[in-house]
């Protein structure tokens, strides 16, 4: 069964579709969106490997040619050598303006080909079709894409909608357990920031649905990207409420900085851990009930996932360099620390002017 989750935003709408198999329909489900049949695929090694075949076939069975762009798998893609790479090939491969672009792969992908397709000649259309979960819960809605630089992650970049979203549950059978994991992180933020039923449900269905079952996966893709979609058709270049989809994030980029963006912690995992200390931190400030904090670490261990500092291989800098670290966050307005914080599970909310002091500490105890 194919789920559909509209997102209404006027003359960017598009639509997400979820469910299994999308990839051998995808000739059938892009055919629409083309003025003639070509489409460019840009994907990493890993993905081409698995996948690309597979998506090829499908798209010629409706006499779509394609052509691919196969980049390194990882988030040191994400930056300014491969999205040059990345739009140089679709200039050369003589992409017009009325043309389609097809992102196939995870976040990294999502959000480079994204920014190459805003860009190019002014913005191209394009469609996602993730791989990850991270990716078909999180990165592929919304329209925010982007690359990292020296001074941080995802600083350059634009909004720019895809005009249509294939989540294909099947093409999460190949992914790792740890990148599944990782994906996994942001579905549990999606139940700490704004349902807490959802929530309730992951603590019952989560270790299943890690272990493989399609049917969880699809009902867990769809419960975020309609959480999504709400989100962004109501604050599409957050302004306001799209900020609670940050929650855990100002730990997370800075932790992320601190490992340098490495394999000793993936993004979902900084989600994970940072919502844990969000949480934590909305204990101590007297906002949300004692036992919440508990119940979040206790699902990220039950699940087999890092739950605290101290599940990260490696030194990590002190509590102040990591306060220093959350400084440089995007969020941080006239200098004053802003955090996703949560008067209980699925009730969260943007603060301002967090104690710098209270941070600290509550690092320091993180470390103990
Ligand atoms: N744009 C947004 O709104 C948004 C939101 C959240 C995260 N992000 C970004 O997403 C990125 C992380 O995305 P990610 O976790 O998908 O990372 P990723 O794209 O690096 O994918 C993780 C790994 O899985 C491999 N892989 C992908 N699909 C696979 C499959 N089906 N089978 C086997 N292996 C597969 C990839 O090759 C890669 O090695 C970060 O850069 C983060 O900043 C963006």
């Amino acid at each position: 069964m194919i789920d559909v989750v509209p997102v209404a935003l006027g003359a960017r709408s598009y639509e997400v579709r979820i469910g299994c198999g999308l990839t051998d329909r995808a000739g059938a489900e892009i055919a629409p969106l083309l003025s003639r049949p070509r489409v460019a695929v840009v994907t990493d090694e890993t993905v081409a490997a698995l996948h690309l075949e597979r998506l090829r076939d499908a798209l010629l069975a409706q006499g779509i040619a394609m052509q691919a762009l196969v980049l390194p798998a990882g988030e040191a893609t994400k930056g300014w050598a491969q999205l040059a790479a990345c739009v140089e090939w679709l200039l050369d491969a003589k992409v017009e303006r009325r043309d389609v672009v097809v992102a196939f792969g995870g976040g990294v992908i999502g959000d480079l080909v994204g920014f190459a397709a805003a860009i190019l000649r002014r913005g191209v259309r394009f469609v996602q079709i993730p791989t990850t979960l991270l990716a078909q819960v999180d990165s592929s809605v919304g329209g925010k894409t982007g690359i990292n630089t020296g001074q941080g992650k995802n600083l350059v970049g634009a909004f720019h909608q895809p005009s249509l979203m294939l989540a294909d549950i099947a093409l999460l059978d190949t992914l790792p357990r740890r990148d599944l994991l990782s994906g996994y992180g942001e579905v549990v933020k999606y139940g700490l920031l704004g349902d807490a039923a959802f929530f309730d449900w992951l603590e019952i269905n989560g270790p299943a649905l890690a272990d493989g079952d399609r049917s969880l996966r699809q009902q867990a893709v769809r419960r975020c990207v309609q959480m999504k979609a709400g989100i962004v058709e109501r604050d599409e270049t957050e302004e306001g409420e799209r900020a609670l989809l940050n929650l855990g994030h100002t730990f997370c980029h800075a932790l992320e900085k601190a490992t340098g963006y490495s394999d000793r912690l993936l993004h979902g995992e900084g989600v994970a851990v940072g919502c844990g200390l969000a949480f934590e931190l909305s204990q101590r400030l007297g906002l949300c009930p004692q036992e919440d904090p508990g119940r979040v670490r206790a699902h990220l261990l039950a699940m087999g996932m890092k739950s605290g500092l101290r599940d990260i291989a490696g030194d990590l800098p002190d509590a102040a360099t990591l306060l220093a670290l959350m400084g440089q966050d995007k969020k941080v307005i006239d200098g004053r620390l802003r955090f996703v914080l949560a008067r209980g599970i699925g009730q969260a909310f943007v603060a301002e002017d967090v104690p710098p002091a209270l941070v600290q500490t509550l690092l320091e105890d993180a470390f103990t």
